[in-house]
Order: structure tokens, then sequence, then C-alpha cells
């Protein structure tokens, strides 16, 4: 099977596998601990069922839908992934083509390792987004924000989920580093992924290119621990409001699970949240998404956009989502494992099958419009 003909995200999944070496896959593919928040967020979209509508004209179709006041053709936007590059040599670049051809925002990780100008300069058109933390340092955050400015991304997404790093079991016994370490296990996988250690020599190793500049070692290894070491576990809500001031635009608060944090948000004047637990990297045992929405919906009601990710493979599921009060779902794993599976054709085959699976389910539920679905049309099995 190549890229093009892979009928599902699953089987982009599999290729990804098959083509990188087992640490680098289990670095996108898995989650903290035990991983239960990674599955709950699956299994609990396959607690939804559908209650469908007969006899409804379905004829045309419309997926499309608007994202922070723009039009955008799928009720999608492909969220920010760190070190991307190591699925595939400038994956950044190749997710914000496939997502500007597919018409949804691409969101540019703090930790890209395309450097964000770059970016921008191979993507003209695309709608970018800037997603951060607030860093320790300052003058860093501001630095970032400020570059995100100049290159005309209409939002910034502050992930709010990271106090310090989640513990990744996978990275652990794999002994995954950045950069990699050459363990026998990886030197063994290098030389059976010929065409991903191909890659690697030719570009390099990924680094966090936002943070190379001038003053600070450029090294791989420094770089990444300039990102961890700023990391702020004493960050509260009232440096959300200093940052929105500082930015002045657009502002997308990521990693949101509690209606009490959900409304603290709205009042501080978010334009929209993210309710997500970061693909269940951080916390695990953390609630699933679609479990966490629709009381954060009743919540915030229509003061804020409302984006969910965690655990979207299929587009029944960004459908579920709507259904379930979301403006639009982000993916994150499944814009990967399609870049790692073969670069730019893999990318937009990714969001190619999503957006087909979408427009399916909106003809077999009986909606003509993704906009128009709400709880209705769905049910919570036990
Ligand atoms: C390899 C990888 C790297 C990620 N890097 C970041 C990041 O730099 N910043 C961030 O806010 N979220 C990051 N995330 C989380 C995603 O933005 C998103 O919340 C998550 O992947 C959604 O779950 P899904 O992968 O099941 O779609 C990352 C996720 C993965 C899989």
């Amino acid at each position: 099977m190549t890229a093009v003909s892979a009928a599902t995200i699953d089987d982009l999944r599999q290729m990804a596998r098959s083509r990188l070496p087992r640490a680098v896959f289990d670095f996108i593919d898995g989650a903290a601990d035990d991983e239960l928040t990674l599955r709950w967020n699956r299994t609990d979209f396959d607690r939804i069922a559908w209650r469908p509508r007969v006899l409804v004209d379905v004829a045309a179709r419309e997926s499309s839908t608007t994202i922070l006041g723009a039009r955008a053709a799928l009720p999608l936007i492909v969220a920010p992934t760190g070190l991307a590059a190591l699925a595939w040599a400038k994956a950044d670049t190749a997710l914000a083509g496939s997502a500007t051809g597919a018409g949804v925002p691409f969101t540019i990780s703090t930790s890209s390792s395309v450097r964000m100008e770059a970016i921008r300069e191979a993507a003209p058109d695309a709608r970018l987004w800037f997603q951060a933390y607030a860093y320790k340092d300052r003058e860093l955050t501001r630095s970032l924000i400020a570059r995100a400015r100049v290159i005309g991304c209409e939002a910034l997404v502050l992930t709010v989920d990271v106090p310090m790093l989640g513990r990744r079991l996978r990275d652990l016994y794999n002994r995954f580093t950045v950069p990699l370490r050459p363990t026998p296990r990886l030197l063994w996988d290098m030389l059976r992924c010929p065409r991903w250690t191909g890659q690697i020599l030719l570009h390099g190793v990924p680094r966090m290119q936002n943070f190379v500049d001038g003053k600070h070692d450029a090294s791989v290894a420094s770089l990444a621990a300039l990102m961890t070491s700023n990391l702020d576990p004493a960050l509260t809500w009232d440096r959300i409001g200093r940052v929105r001031d500082e930015w002045g635009g657009k502002l997308v608060l990521k990693g949101i699970l509690h209606p009490e944090d959900a409304e603290r948000a709205v009042r501080i004047g978010v334009d929209a949240l993210a309710v997500s637990n970061h693909g269940g990297r951080q916390l695990d045992a953390a609630t699933s998404t679609i479990r966490a929405l629709p009381p954060i919906v009743a919540t915030v009601g229509r003061r804020a956009e409302i984006y969910l990710d965690g655990g979207i493979r299929r587009g029944s599921d960004i459908a579920k989502a709507c259904a379930l009060g979301a403006k639009a779902a982000m993916i994150g794993r499944a814009g990967l494992y399609g870049v790692a599976a073969a670069g730019r054709a893999g990318s937009d085959r990714a969001l190619r099958i999503l957006a087909e699976e979408l427009d399916r389910c909106l003809a077999l539920v009986g909606c003509p419009s993704a906009s128009q679905l709400d709880p209705n049309w769905v049910d919570l099995r036990d």
C-alpha cells in the first residue's frame, strides 16, 4: 500500500510504524504513564453512537464553517507538534502546506523543527497560528510572540497543561532523548529504516529551530534544555492576562478540561479554548476530551469558540465533536502519521481521508451541514 492509497488514518499509522525507528514512532504514538488517557480519548469516541435521520435531502453537503471569524473548508485545525522533523524532514512545512490545501489553519509549535519564518516563507498563503508557553524567561516569550506577529500569525495558542513534562514510559524504556542517543537498538533500527536514516544524514538531527537566536548555544541538546528548563510550574492566571495584552491579537487557551477553568478563561477574554489533554502525553488518567466537552460547552455557551483535540482518527470523530458543541476539532497524531508515512503526500492524504469521511458521515446521518449538528444526533452508550 502507498500513502496515496491509504484508506484510513490507521493505515497511515501502520506505514509510519514501519518507516520509523521504534524510538521515534513511540515518541509520536506514545503517551504518559499507563496511557489510560490516550486510550480513553479513543474509546470514549467509540461510545458515541449516531441517531441518524432519514429522508433528508443530503445531495449537497457543506463541511465548511468559520474559525475565529474566517472561513475554513472543514471544522478542523492542525494542532502544534514539536520536533515533527523526527517524522520527516521539514514535516512542519509539509503539514502547513497540507493544511492550506485543505483550507484549514495550521498551528506552528514553539518547538517546531523548522523556524517559524521559514514556514511562512514556504506557505505564504497559510492561515498560521503560533503555539507558545508562558515561559519563566518573559523576554523569551515576548520575543517568540513578537516574531509570530511579524510573520502574520492570526492567533496565539497558549498551551497551559505543561507545568512540567509528563513522563512517557515508552521514551524512557527506549532511552529516547533529544538528540537521539545511539543505543544498539537505534543503530539497528537506522539500518532497518534506510529512508529515514538517509533524511537524517542529509538534513541533520532535528532541533528546536525557533530558539536559535545567536544568544544561546544552538546545539540540539542545549535548545531542548532551554525549552524544558523554561517551563514554569508557578504559572497562574494573572500571567495569562499579561500575555494576552502583550500579544494583542486573537488568543486560544489550549489544555482546558474543567468547566470552571473554561469560565475563568472566558472572563480573561480568550477568543477560543481548546479542550485538550495534550493527546494523553501530560497527565495520565486525565478525562478524555470528548467527555470533558459537554459541560464546558454548557458553561461557555457562545462567549468563546471551543475546539477539541485528542483521539481524532476519523472524519466521524470530527462530526461527533461538532455534535457535542465543538466549533472545530484539532489533529495532532493523524497528521504526523501521514507525514511520517510519505511526507507531504502523506499529510495531504491524512487530511483528504478525514474530509471524505466527514462528508460521508454527514450524508449518512442525514445532516446536510456540519454546523447544523447538535446533541440530538448522538447517543452516549454506557
Ligand atoms: C509528537 C507530538 C508533539 C506534540 N507537541 C506539542 C507542542 O509542541 N505543543 C503543544 O501544545 N502540543 C503538542 N502536542 C499535543 C498536540 O498539539 C495535541 O494536543 C494532541 O496531539 C492531540 O491528540 P491526538 O494526537 O490524538 O490528535 C504534541 C503531540 C504529539 C503527538
